[in-house]
C-alpha cells in the first residue's frame, strides 16, 4: 500500500486525518464464548466468589508455572496483597521504579511503608539493578521491579540483590502476562507476581488482577487480605453448615467475581493468538518504523520475550521542530490514539507533596518521559489500522522533521 506522503496537510492544519475514526491504544476482544460463559454464570447460584474463581487461579498458576494464584478485584488490589503478604509497615522502605503507574508505588503507602525510586535503563526503561543496589538501607524491606511495556525487568541482578539482603521481590507483571526471562514464564521467578486483568490487558476480566507465588504461607495470606482478613473459605463453611469464622487480621474486599472469572478462563484460551498477534504488531513497527531517522524504538534484549503491551517509542528532539506536545497532539487529529507511559511517579503532585520535589534525581526516566510517546498496540488490531499507524507516523515526523 502506498504510504501518506509527509508533504500531505497534517489533520491539525486542517487537511485530511489518516483515518476516519479514532484508533485507540488499547482495546479488549470479546467474542460470543467469552460472552455465552458470562450467561451461563449469571444463570448460576454463584456469581461472587466462586467456583469459577477457584478454576481461574488453577489455570493460571498452570499457565504461569506457579504453585499458587490468587485472584483480586483489579491489579492494584492485587498489588495491595501482595505488599501486605510481603510484611511492608510504617517504617519499611521498598524501592521500585519511577516509570510505571502510580499504582505500582501507591501499593506501597497503602501499607504505610515508604517507596523509594530508583532510575531506569536507558535501553528498556526498566529498574537498572545498579540503582536499586544504591538505594538499599536497614529499612529496605522488598523491591517492586515492573515489566515495563511488557519487556521482562532484569530479574537475575534483582532477585540475587534480594537474596544477599534478604528482601522480597513483587514483580508488577501488570503488562507481561505471557513473558519470558531467559527462557521462564513471568509468574513463576519472583517471590510474588502480580497481573492485571483491565481490558487493554493481555486478557481482560472487565476489572481484575492475580498474584502468584510458590510460597504456601505468602498465598494464605493474600486469600485472607483479600476477604476482610478472615481465615478459611466462605463456600466451603456454607457447604459444611458452618456459620463461625475468625478475622485475625484487617484485610479489605478485594475479591473477584465468578462473573469476571469466567470470562478470564474463557479469555485464557486465547492467550497464545493474543500475544502472538501483539508480537507480530510490534515485529511490523520495528521493520516500518526503523528508517525515520530519529525516532527510537523500544528495544528487546536479546534474552527475553516480550508480551508487548505497549509499544512506546522516543525520539531524538534535535532531530525535530516541534516538541512532544505538538507531536502528540498532530497523531491524536489523525485518529491515532496515541498515549504517554508514564508520567514518572515521583513528579506527580501528591509525591511531590508528600515526599518534596525530586526533579532531576532520576535523570534517565526524566528525559524518557519528555519524548515517549505509545502507539496503538492491541490484538485485535486490522492489518489497516497497523498500516493506519506507521502512515500517520511518518506523516507527522515528516513534518516536523
Ligand atoms: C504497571 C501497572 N501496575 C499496576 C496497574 C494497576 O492495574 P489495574 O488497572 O488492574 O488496577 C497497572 C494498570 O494499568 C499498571 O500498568
Amino acid at each position: 500500500m502506498a504510504r501518506v506522503r509527509s508533504e500531505e496537510k497534517l489533520a491539525i492544519k486542517g487537511g485530511r486525518p489518516v483515518r476516519e475514526t479514532l484508533l485507540p491504544y488499547g482495546h479488549q476482544s470479546i467474542d460470543e464464548e467469552d460472552i455465552q460463559v458470562v450467561v451461563a454464570v449469571l444463570q448460576s447460584d454463584w456469581i461472587t466468589t466462586g467456583p469459577k474463581v477457584i478454576e481461574f487461579e488453577e489455570a493460571l498458576a498452570g499457565c504461569v508455572g506457579a504453585k499458587h494464584a490468587v485472584a483480586f478485584s483489579s491489579g492494584t488490589a492485587a498489588l495491595h496483597g501482595a505488599a501486605y503478604a510481603a510484611g511492608l509497615k510504617p517504617g519499611d522502605e521498598a524501592i521500585t521504579t519511577p516509570m510505571t503507574f502510580c499504582a505500582t508505588a501507591n501499593c506501597i503507602l497503602y501499607q504505610g511503608a515508604t517507596p523509594v525510586f530508583a532510575d531506569v535503563t536507558a535501553d528498556t526503561l526498566n529498574i537498572n539493578p545498579d540503582e536499586v543496589a544504591n538505594c538499599i538501607t536497614e529499612k529496605t524491606k522488598a523491591i517492586l521491579p515492573v515489566d515495563y511495556a511488557g519487556h521482562p525487568a532484569d530479574l537475575d541482578p534483582i532477585r540475587e540483590i534480594a537474596e544477599e539482603k534478604n528482601l522480597i521481590v513483587i514483580e508488577d507483571a501488570c503488562h507481561a502476562l505471557g513473558a519470558e526471562h531467559r527462557g521462564r514464564q513471568v509468574g513463576g521467578i519472583c517471590d510474588m507476581t502480580v497481573f492485571s486483568f483491565h481490558p487493554v490487558k493481555h486478557i481482560t476480566t472487565g476489572e481484575g488482577g492475580m498474584v502468584t507465588t510458590d510460597d504456601d504461607e505468602l498465598a494464605a495470606r493474600l486469600r485472607r487480605f483479600r476477604n476482610h482478613g478472615i481465615e478459611g473459605d466462605a463456600r466451603q463453611r456454607q457447604a459444611n453448615g458452618q456459620w463461625y469464622y475468625k478475622m485475625v487480621d484487617l484485610g479489605y474486599n478485594y475479591r473477584l467475581t465468578d462473573i469476571g472469572s469466567a470470562l478470564g478462563l474463557s479469555q485464557l484460551k486465547k492467550l497464545d493468538h493474543n500475544l502472538s498477534r501483539r508480537r507480530e504488531i510490534a515485529a511490523y513497527y520495528n521493520v516500518a518504523l526503523k528508517d525515520i531517522p530519529g525516532i527510537i524504538l523500544p528495544k528487546a534484549r536479546k534474552d527475553v520475550s516480550s508480551a508487548w503491551h505497549l509499544y512506546p517509542i522516543r525520539f531524538d528532539q534535535s532531530s525535530f521542530r516541534a516538541g512532544r506536545a505538538e507531536i502528540f497532539a498532530a497523531l491524536r487529529a489523525e485518529n491515532i490514539g496515541v498515549n504517554v507511559h508514564y508520567i514518572p511517579v515521583h513528579t506527580h503532585p501528591f509525591y511531590r507533596k508528600r515526599f518534596g520535589d525530586h526533579s532531576g534525581k532520576y535523570p534517565v526516566a526524566e528525559a524518557a518521559y519528555e519524548t515517549l510517546i505509545s502507539l496503538p498496540m492491541f490484538h485485535g488490531m486490522s492489518d489497516l489500522d497497523e498500516e493506519n499507524v506507521i502512515d500517520a507516523t511518518e506523516k507527522v515526523f515528516g513534518h516536523y522533521a
